[in-house]
This record gives structure tokens, C-alpha cells and sequence, in this order.
């Protein structure tokens, strides 16, 4: 049963009642998460009121200069997660090691990767931002998790979700069976289910990409985006219409709303790192979802979600979104 305006958390214990096949103890880890969210959709929101914009004077692993929410909002989810008893360890965008559980707290069943503040070069000004997250079974018996066991296909996900501040809080959650979107009423601090069964259409006339990046792109990309803008009378006979928001989490809600495709592909200037977007906290759990949602999700040359990963911080190219569009860019590639 999903009825518009259940309660995410109803949602989630009557999908676990419906399918026996669901992960059973996740209501309180997603539970776990859901607040973390709605603090830090409060700090996101008043981030000018308390003084929060602006850049930290450290780097994260990945070399990247750390805004302090960036800081901030790895602290709230850490701090709503690690004593709660449903993770045996953690993985962040902003910490490079493995997160662990302290000894002074019960250690549970999964593991979480996420990435705290997607799009945090938009934070300072006001436009969308969010958190990603993707649960994954601790191996049994394994009582402090470390690198390895971390390194799971994204078919192994349990769950995969992420949170939009934009003008609307928004959650987006599959846990195998399906996209639904749930928006926070603030009057009652709670996530409402308002989009059921989000169903991503399998043509498109809308791409994103960063066109700053065209000169570093590979032969199969150039050619793609110059026919898109070829327009009506090129190759593909109809006009093209671009958007880029620099936010994972907006261009996907965006794509799961409307169709579209997303391309962060691999460019001759970050060639040697693998790409720009993390495989275990960006790329596996959207590729979850939009999957989840009747997309496509490819490196333009696999499937994400098969990909072996070698390392927690590992980066992909990504493309991904409506069936037919993201089939023709890998087609291009072979
Ligand atoms: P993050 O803010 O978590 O580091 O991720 C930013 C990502 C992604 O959200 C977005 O699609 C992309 O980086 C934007 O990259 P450019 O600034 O190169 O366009
Ligand atoms: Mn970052
Ligand atoms: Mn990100
Ligand atoms: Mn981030």
C-alpha cells in the first residue's frame, strides 16, 4: 500500500511487510538517516543566519577544498549514526578512512557510504544541495569492518537514497522496489509521501553536462552533444534543451521528474583519477534509483552497478538517466 501522505516512516514498515524478500531492521537505520537529513536541511536553510557559508581551511582525500558545511554536515550524519546500533561502520566523502563504530556502542547488520553535501559549490548561493546515501550488508561475522569489505558491487546495495534542499526538502528512496518521493511538511517535521512509483520516461529531448569541459571529452561524448545541438536539422531531427545545476542530487530528481540524461564522462584532464563522481556514494546508489526507476546507468562502457570497486574513494564516468538516450551515448562507445 502507498498512499499519498503516508508518513515515510509507515511507508517503510508497510513495504517491509509486503515484501518478505525486503532487508529486515532497516526502519531504524532509515530512521537514523531521515533525521540526520532533516538537521541538516535546517542547517543548509539557516546557513547565512548562523554564519556557516564559506570555506574551511582544509582539503578532503580527494583534494578538494572543504566548504564548512561540507565539515558540518559530515559531523551531523556521524553524530545521528554511530551509536544507534544499526552500522557496524561508515564511508563519507570527507573523511578518508573508514568510519568506525566506538567500542562504547553496539555494532549493527550494515554499512553506509555517503556523501554528506552534494553540490556544496552551491551552498553559498542558495541554489540546490544534498546528501546521497547507499546501505550495504556488513559481511557476517565481521565484527570491525575495514577498506574490503566496503568494496561491494552496487547490485549489493540494500537501499539507496538521497535528500534535496531546494525549495521543498525532498527524500527520494528505493529499497529494490521501486522510486518514492516523500517531501518534508515542516509543520510537522515529518516526510510525506507525495511522488509514488517515480517512473523515469524513455526518451528525452534534455541533456546535462559541464559544456566547460568539451575539449577534454573522448570522440564517443563529442559526438553525442554535437548532434544534440545540431538540433532539428541534424542527425537526431529535433531540438535539444540543457540544463546543468552543478548538484548531482537536483539534476537527478530532475531526470526521475521530467526524463533527461547526465554525463559526467571521463575527460582527458581527469582521465588519470577515473572521472569526477564517486562510485560508492554518488554513482552506485543514483544508479540504484534511476534503474529502480526504469533508467540506464552506464560508464559509457559497463554497467555501474557490476563494476568491481578497488578502493572506498574510487571514481567513475557517469551516465546516466532515459533508456533510449543514455543507449545511444553507449553505443557511441563501442
Ligand atoms: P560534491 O559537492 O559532493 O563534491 O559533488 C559535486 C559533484 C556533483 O554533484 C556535480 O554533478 C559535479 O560534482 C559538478 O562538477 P563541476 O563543478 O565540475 O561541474
Ligand atoms: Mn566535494
Ligand atoms: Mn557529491
Ligand atoms: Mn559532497
Amino acid at each position: 500500500m502507498s498512499d499519498i501522505g503516508q508518513s515515510v516512516n509507515q511507508f517503510i514498515v508497510e513495504t517491509q511487510r509486503t515484501h518478505s524478500s525486503a532487508a529486515d531492521d532497516l526502519t531504524g537505520l532509515l530512521n537514523d538517516v531521515i533525521s540526520a537529513c532533516k538537521k541538516i536541511a535546517n542547517l543548509v536553510n539557516r546557513s547565512s543566519i548562523l554564519g556557516l557559508e564559506g570555506y574551511a581551511s582544509s582539503n578532503n582525500v580527494q583534494g578538494e577544498h572543504q566548504k564548512k558545511l561540507d565539515i558540518l554536515t559530515n559531523d551531523v550524519m556521524v553524530e545521528h549514526l554511530n551509536w544507534t546500533g544499526h552500522l557496524a561502520a561508515m564511508v563519507s566523502e570527507e573523511i578518508d578512512d573508514v568510519i568506525t563504530i566506538s567500542e562504547d556502542y553496539p555494532k549493527g547488520k550494515y554499512l553506509l557510504c555517503f556523501d554528506p553535501l552534494d553540490g556544496s559549490s552551491n551552498v553559498d548561493i542558495n541554489l540546490s544541495v544534498g546528501t546521497i546515501f547507499s546501505v550495504l550488508r556488513c559481511p557476517e561475522g565481521i565484527e570491525t569492518p575495514s577498506h574490503e569489505h566496503f568494496l561491494q558491487k552496487g547490485t549489493e546495495q540494500v537501499c539507496a537514497g538521497f535528500c534535496v534542499y531546494g525549495p521543498s526538502t525532498m527524500l527520494i528512496l528505493t529499497t529494490g522496489f521501486g522510486v518514492n518521493g516523500f517531501t518534508l511538511d515542516r509543520e510537522v517535521g515529518e516526510f510525506m509521501l507525495t511522488h509514488p512509483n517515480m517512473q523515469i520516461p524513455e526518451d528525452t529531448s534534455e541533456f546535462a553536462i559541464n559544456m566547460s569541459n568539451q575539449r577534454f571529452w573522448e570522440p564517443p561524448v563529442k559526438r553525442y552533444i554535437d548532434e544534440c545541438i545540431q538540433g532539428v536539422d541534424g542527425e537526431r531531427e529535433k531540438n535539444f534543451n540543457m540544463r546543468w545545476n552543478a548538484s548531482m542530487v537536483a539534476e537527478v530528481y530532475r531526470i526521475l521528474t521530467r526524463g533527461g540524461i547526465f554525463m559526467y564522462p571521463l575527460d582527458s584532464r581527469i582521465a588519470k583519477q577515473g572521472g569526477k563522481l564517486r562510485l560508492l556514494y554518488e554513482a552506485n546508489p543514483m544508479s540504484f534509483i534511476i534503474e529502480q526507476a526504469g533508467g540506464v546507468s552506464s560508464t559509457g562502457r559497463e554497467r555501474i552497478m557490476e563494476i568491481q570497486p578497488e578502493s572506498i574513494h574510487q571514481r567513475v564516468p557517469v551516465f546516466l538517466g532515459s533508456k533510449n538516450e543514455v543507449e545511444r551515448v553507449v553505443s557511441y562507445h563501442k
